[in-house]
C-alpha cells in the first residue's frame, strides 16, 4: 500500500495524546489559581518490576508537564498486607491528594481486588473499583478506567460514528473490554463482547464495523478477520523476542494486513497507549475539580 495512503488511515494516538495534555494543562493552570492549590495524584509503587518502575516514572513526568503534583510511594516487594491498607486509608483521608493510583500488577501475597476496592472512589482515578464501574453501567457521572476513556476520545477524534453500529469488543477485563463496551453501549453501538470462549470469533469479528481488540494475544486479529472500510483499534501490548535477539511490543491485530482492509487504525505502539497516560492526567483534573466545588458549596 501506498505510504501516503497508508498514514491517512492511521489513527495518531501521540498526536491527539499531545492535544489533550496541551488543553489540560490550561485548564489545570486556571484552576490551580482559582483554588490555591495544584491537584494532586498520589501513585503507590511496590516491589521492583522494571516495567511497573517505568510506567511510575513516566507519569510522573507527565504529571509535571500539565502542573498536577505527583506524592510517589514507594515500598519493598515484601511490604506486608496491614501496611498497604493504612497507605490507602492515609492517601484517602489527605486533602491534598485528589487521586490514588496504585499500579499494578501487585506483588503476589498481595489481594489486588481488595486492596483496590479501598480506594475512595471520589479518588479512583484508575476507575478500577467496584462503585466506579457500576456507576458506568447505571450511565452515572463516575471516573471510569483511562485506556477506554482514551479509546473513545480517539473515536472521537476521528469522526469515527459509532451510533447503531456493530461494534464488536474481542476482551471482557474490567481494565479494558468491559468498560469500552459499556461507553460504546452509551454512545448507542450495538455491542457484542468476545472472550477466551466466544465460538467462530472470525466471523463475528468480520461484522464490526468497529474492531477493538484488547486480548493480549500478539496478532491474533487476521487481515481477513477485517470487514472492508472498517475501524480498527488495537489495545493490545505484548513485549515479543525477535528472532535476531531484541525485542518488540506487539499488538492484537496483524497490522500490515488488517490496515489493508481498515479505514482506519491504530498502530502499536502510538495508537492507544500514549491515550492511557494523558487519560490519567485528565481523571486527575476531573477528581480535583469535583473535589474543590463540593469544598466550596459545603462553606457556602
Ligand atoms: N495501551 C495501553 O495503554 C494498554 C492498557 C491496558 C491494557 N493494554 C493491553 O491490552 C491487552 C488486554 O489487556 P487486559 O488487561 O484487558 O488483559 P486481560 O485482563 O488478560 O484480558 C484479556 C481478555 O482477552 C480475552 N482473550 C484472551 N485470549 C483470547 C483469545 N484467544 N480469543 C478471544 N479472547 C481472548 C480474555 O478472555 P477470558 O475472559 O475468557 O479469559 C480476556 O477477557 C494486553 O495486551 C494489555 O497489555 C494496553
Amino acid at each position: 500500500m501506498e505510504q501516503a495512503v497508508l498514514s491517512k488511515k492511521i489513527i495518531d494516538g501521540k498526536l491527539v495524546a499531545k492535544e489533550v495534555r496541551e488543553d489540560l494543562q490550561k485548564e489545570v493552570l486556571a484552576a490551580t489559581e482559582k483554588y490555591g492549590r495544584k491537584p494532586g495524584l498520589a501513585v503507590v509503587l511496590i516491589g521492583d518490576n522494571p516495567a511497573s518502575h517505568t510506567y511510575v516514572k513516566n507519569k510522573v513526568t507527565a504529571c509535571k508537564n500539565v502542573g498536577i503534583e505527583s506524592f510517589l510511594l514507594q515500598y519493598e516487594k515484601d511490604v506486608d498486607e496491614q501496611t498497604v491498607i493504612d497507605i490507602v486509608h492515609k492517601l484517602n483521608a489527605d486533602p491534598l491528594v485528589d487521586g490514588i493510583l496504585i499500579q499494578l500488577p501487585l506483588p503476589k501475597h498481595l489481594p489486588t481486588q481488595e486492596i483496590l476496592s479501598l480506594i475512595d472512589s471520589d479518588k479512583d482515578v484508575d476507575g478500577l473499583t467496584a462503585i466506579n464501574l457500576g456507576r458506568l453501567a447505571r450511565g452515572d457521572e463516575g471516573l471510569f478506567p483511562c485506556t477506554p476513556m482514551g479509546i473513545m476520545r480517539l473515536l472521537e477524534h476521528y469522526k469515527v460514528p459509532v451510533k447503531g453500529k456493530n461494534v464488536v469488543v474481542l476482551g471482557r477485563s474490567h481494565l479494558v473490554g468491559k468498560p469500552v463496551a459499556l461507553m460504546l453501549l452509551a454512545k448507542d453501538a450495538t455491542v457484542t463482547i468476545c472472550h477466551s470462549k466466544t465460538a467462530h470469533l472470525p466471523e463475528v469479528c468480520r461484522q464490526a464495523d468497529v474492531l477493538v481488540a484488547a486480548c493480549g494475544q500478539p496478532e491474533m486479529v487476521k487481515g481477513d478477520w477485517v470487514k472492508d472500510g472498517a475501524v480498527v483499534i488495537d489495545v493490545g501490548t505484548t513485549r515479543v523476542e525477535n528472532a535476531d535477539g531484541t525485542s518488540s511490543l506487539k499488538g492484537d491485530v496483524e497490522f500490515d494486513k488488517a490496515s489493508a482492509k481498515a479505514s482506519l487504525i491504530t498502530p502499536v505502539p502510538g495508537g492507544v497507549g500514549p491515550m492511557t497516560i494523558a487519560l490519567l492526567l485528565v481523571n486527575t483534573f476531573k477528581s480535583f475539580t469535583m473535589r474543590m466545588q463540593a469544598a466550596k458549596q459545603s462553606k457556602s
